[in-house]
């Protein structure tokens, strides 16, 4: 219905308080968007399909979260064949693992995304799990992010990204979300959530996971800003158009891997609508955020395995073995196994006083260590994380410029809020409890906000108007060079706001490169460039083509923080000058550009501007109401719509330029992006991965497959041995056969558990075809044995039928001859036809019968009379009599001839007729007969055509009753035929 660009400001609110999912008419028939919650320790997800509310995606074992781990598992048959691949298990499965197998089950992948190999987290990583095999992957210069060595290939060498390893279990929480859909609904779109600290690097290698999978990121959203969009869903905010008063409420989020305090503001604003209609959304605005990156479940259970680990070591057993610590930390089943531990007893220490753990051959099989932990002891071991459980909250609330008064609630978020003493620091920072809100399913609003997200981005939904606004969370600095000097510019704050444009103006006439940073962590790191690559042309044009000056001409970029991530990007580049050297507009131009250049970053772009004039900066602020919503789709084509007619609408600015008369000449500049940094995409590593994720996909399939043939020989195997027992399946045959097959059995059951453990599906049903090939023709035997005495009755029923058809047919005819005979002198007529009729009757066209008064018949003749005088029966001819006779000799010649053969067989040897050729048989039988009772009907059927519509009633009549008098004919000559003329009777009625 409305463009797709500009679908948000045509929406309306119909029911601002449902929630509405709706399929858009224009949209593609069948698709569904995904949320996910990119946890630490957990994925979630929620899944939009059309015609139904926003639901959690349900795991495979029907969990409504996922733990965020992967297991590679070798499988038998992996070592003979480089084509077979590990098992990958995920969620709880692979975490089942983690003891058994430290090597290959990957946890908590999320802290090492886009991480460099160097970093504290790969360190703190790696001291965790130290049965993993961690790998840098080179990228660009020194720098390489971190892989996995997996020891599931054997001797082959496969080092895995972590994006890679992401990738899969994105593709798993996928397939499970098609499991949810109806068959042929594509689930590809994803909108994925983000903690708001992260960095172009990080956000990168989750773009680059959601690519590896095969998934579509309509954008990211940071965790918090998640939450609020989902407490908007259910809410209506006073509106600020009306004079209301905005909310504010601070959304605490503390999960395994880290913290997040997100201060939101939420409120209302109506603004006039394209048409007549004022239109009303509600706004939900990031003013301020707060983090501490490690702080959360995760850096909790450290502290619980450290305790573990000294006091281990400190334990007899251990002592005895004089067992190091440096031993300890490098053994990677026991690491596993206390990690573990660690995080189910701080899981029951929230709810209990007390918890404890006995660890049975810890390290060694002679040793078990028993450990317990009061809430008290963890509380003293934890004190230094409850020192850090308010700063994020005070971070945010600085940073948003606000005081806990103003905000009106603290929105908890997170597995970790439920630990006693973050709820304790909490309060405490939030002064009192009455401003902390849980609601039941706390955990689940980041993923229901990232869900409705990705329903709103998505063409093939409408939902509720809500325009969301994120901040940058961090500097975004622009770098270039200008007159042989390094120039660079602050262009966005941590406050900036996500999606807004800013129009920067440089003083650049030949091809230039901007370069982006990003400071995180006070570190200045390379983001993107981008060329402009023929500036220097379109500048040579403009003072060939349009005699411009050098100093007349300008050259502005526009540059946004992407809505898709918050980074940023070049949305456009224009280079423009006045044609007709007017001095006067040039003055004036500038002077609207300094209007032009919206409100905060007026005194950066004056800097930026010095002397180059800048056209049409003006024509961003004006249309947009709110200052910047999310809806970059209508911003951009606001912007650069009036940008490529260069006729500003800025109403003040308008009247000054009109009266100048300017003709400003613009020329749009072609941009080239390139990523750097970490996560620049390493192009030939990819195509590898992506084969490399084909061949698993692949692999994973066979081995459904494989396993699928394993079970159904299995399943035949023991149909088979029942077989052998079976009285009937032995009569059937043969003591040889019997002794074959017994002697295929035991070597499939032998070979099934030898070699056969290696075999592939195809080997499963060679041996399944071998076992087929014995049993199959003794099936078969005893099959037609049953069925045959039946085949052949009703074979015998069949020509029994025929039989009295022919009679019936014989008498007819020979009625007809003596009728002729008597009646000879009655009508000349009749003599004539009935002359026709003897000699002609090889033709026996209906145009010969219609004409024909003919007025005699048997049966028929009775019933017809009264009503129809006009019209005579059917004659049967000698042919009719002739093709029966034929097919009746010839059937029962066959069956005497077969049954003789039959009768002489045992039940060990094939049959001498076969069921289906019996009924072969029998069709041709009925066939004949209703041919010829066919022929009669028709020839009734004939007169009534050139009739015409004149005896409309009589006509269904008549054909009724002579549809029945076909029937009569039937039973009342022949003793039986009941089926077949029956048939044919109704037939002929099913026709009118
Ligand atoms: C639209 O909004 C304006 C200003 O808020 C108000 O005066 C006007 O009555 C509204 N019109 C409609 C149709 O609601
Ligand atoms: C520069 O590239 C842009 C975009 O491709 C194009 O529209 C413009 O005409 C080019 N300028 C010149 C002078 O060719």
């Amino acid at each position: 219905m409305a463009p797709p660009g500009r679908r948000k400001s045509y929406l309306t609110v119909l029911f601002p308080f449902l929630l509405l999912l709706l399929l858009s008419s224009s949209a593609h028939a069948a698709s569904a968007v995904l949320g996910i919650d990119l946890g630490t320790e957990y994925f979630k997800a929620a899944i939009a399909k059309p015609g139904s509310p926003i639901d959690i995606v349900l795991s495979k074992d029907s969990k409504r979260r996922e733990a965020a781990t992967l297991a590679f598992k070798p499988i038998r048959g992996q070592t003979n064949d480089k084509d077979v691949f590990p098992e990958r298990l995920y969620g709880g499965d692979a975490v089942a693992l983690s003891a058994r197998f430290p090597t290959d089950v990957y946890p908590n992948l999320k802290t090492l995304l886009g991480v460099e190999a160097s970093s504290a987290a790969v360190k703190a990583y790696s001291a965790r799990y130290p049965g993993l095999d961690i790998e840098k992957i080179s990228r660009s210069g020194d720098a390489g992010t971190v892989g996995f060595k997996s020891h599931s290939f054997g001797k082959r060498n496969e080092v895995f990204m972590v994006e890679e390893l992401l990738a899969m279990e994105l593709k798993n929480i996928r397939s499970n979300a098609e499991a949810m859909v109806a068959k042929g609904t594509h689930v590809t779109d994803v909108v994925i959530t983000y903690p708001a600290f992260y960095t172009a690097e990080e956000k990168r290698a989750i773009e680059l996971a959601a690519d590896l999978a095969g998934l579509r990121v309509l954008g990211l959203i940071s965790d918090g800003l998640a939450v609020g969009l989902n407490y908007a869903t259910h809410r209506t905010f006073e509106s600020v158009s009306d004079g209301g008063k905005p909310e504010h409420h601070l959304v605490y989020d503390m999960g395994a891997g880290s913290t997040t305090a997100t201060v939101l503001k939420f409120q209302s604003r109506t603004i006039k609508g394209p048409t007549k209609r004022n239109q009303t959304f509600q706004e939900v605005i990031v003013l301020g955020t707060g983090y501490d990156t490690t702080l959360g479940g995760d850096s909790m259970n450290d502290v619980i395995v450290e305790d573990i680990v000294s006091r281990f070591l400190e334990s007899p057993g251990a002592q005895r073995l004089n067992l190091k610590e440096d031993q300890l930390r490098k053994h990677g089943k026991s690491m596993a196994r206390i990690w573990k531990e660690s995080e189910r007893m701080r899981q029951l220490l929230s709810a209990n006083a007390a918890s404890s753990a006995t660890f049975e051959g810890l390290y060694d099989d002679e040793i078990t260590f028993k450990y317990s932990l009061t809430r008290e002891q963890f509380e003293d071991l934890t004190a230094s994380h409850a020192a850090r459980v308010a700063s994020p909250l005070a971070v945010a609330l600085e940073s948003a410029e606000l005081t806990l008064d103003d905000v009106d609630s603290v929105i908890l978020h997170g597995g970790a809020v439920r630990t006693p003493f973050v709820q304790k620091q909490l309060e405490k920072a939030a002064g009192g409890a009455g401003k902390l809100k849980a609601n039941v399913n706390a955990d689940e609003a980041a993923v229901m906000g990232a869900g409705f997200k990705a329903a709103s981005l998505s063409s093939a939904f409408r939902v509720k108007d809500i325009r969301d606004t994120d901040i940058a969370g961090s500097t975004f600095t622009l770098k270039w060079s200008s007159d042989e000097k390094e120039r660079s510019q602050k262009l966005f704050t941590p406050s900036s706001q996500v999606g807004a444009e800013k129009q920067v103006p440089l003083k650049a006439i030949e091809d230039i490169k901007l370069s982006f940073t990003q400071t995180a962590l006070s570190k200045e790191l390379p983001i993107l460039d981008v060329e402009a690559t023929n500036l220097t042309k379109s500048v040579v044009t403009l003072k060939d083509k349009h005699g411009c000056g050098s100093a007349n001409i300008s050259t502005v970029f526009a540059i946004r923080l992407s809505s898709l991530d918050g980074l940023p990007e070049v949305v456009s580049g224009l280079v423009s000058c006045e044609a007709n050297n007017s001095k006067s507009g040039s003055v004036m131009d500038n002077v609207k550009g300094l209007f032009g250049f919206g409100s905060k970053t007026d005194e950066d772009q004056k800097v930026l501007e010095d002397d180059a004039g800048s056209d049409d900066g003006s024509t961003k602020v004006t249309p947009l109401p709110v200052s910047d919503s999310t809806s970059s789709g209508s911003t951009v084509s606001e912007a650069s719509s009036t940008k490529a007619g260069s006729s500003p609408p800025s109403s003040s600015s308008t009247a000054k330029s009109a009266k100048s008369t300017p003709s400003v000449v613009s020329i749009p500049l072609a941009l080239k992006s390139t990523v750097v940094g970490l996560n620049a995409p390493p192009t030939q590593a990819l195509s590898k991965s992506r084969q490399r994720l084909t061949q698993f996909d692949t692999s994973d399939r066979n081995a459904i497959l494989r396993a699928e043939a394993l079970n159904t020989l299995e399943a035949f195997t023991y149909r088979a041995r029942d077989y052998l027992e079976d009285e009937s399946f032995i009569q059937a045959s043969s003591a040889s056969t019997r002794k074959a097959l017994e002697k295929q059995l035991a070597a499939i059951s032998d070979w099934l558990y030898g070699d056969g453990a290696d075999a592939k599906a195809q080997d499963f049903k060679d041996r399944l075809k071998q076992l087929h090939s014995l049993v199959d023709p003794v099936l078969k035997r005893q099959d037609e044995a049953l069925k045959r005495p039946d085949a052949i009755k009703a074979l015998e029923d069949g020509l029994e039928n025929m039989s009295g058809m022919i009679k019936m047919v014989e008498g007819n005819i020979k009625n007809a001859l003596e009728q002729a005979a008597s009646s000879a002198s009655t009508t000349v007529s009749s003599v004539a036809s009935s002359a026709t009729a003897s000699s002609t009757t090889p033709a026996g066209d209906g145009d010969d019968l219609e004409d024909d008064p003919y007025s005699t018949s048997s049966a028929a003749e009775a019933a017809e009379t009264k009503e129809a005088p006009a019209i005579k029966p059917y004659e049967y001819t000698k042919e009719d009599l002739s093709s029966l006779t034929t097919k009746y000799d010839t059937v029962k010649a066959w069956l005497a001839e077969k049954t003789k053969l039959q009768d002489k067989l045992g039940l060990t040897e094939d049959p001498a007729i076969l069921v289906s050729e019996l009924e072969t048989r029998r069709q041709e039988v009925q066939k004949a007969v209703s041919d010829v009772i066919m022929k009669a009907v028709k020839f009734q059927d004939i007169p009534r055509k050139p009739k015409g519509n004149k005896k409309g009633k009589t006509k269904t009549k008549k054909s009724k009753s002579s549809g029945e008098s076909v029937s009569q004919t039937g039973s009342s000559s022949s003793s039986a035929s009941g089926a077949s003329s029956t048939g044919t009777s109704k037939s002929v009625r099913d026709e009118l």
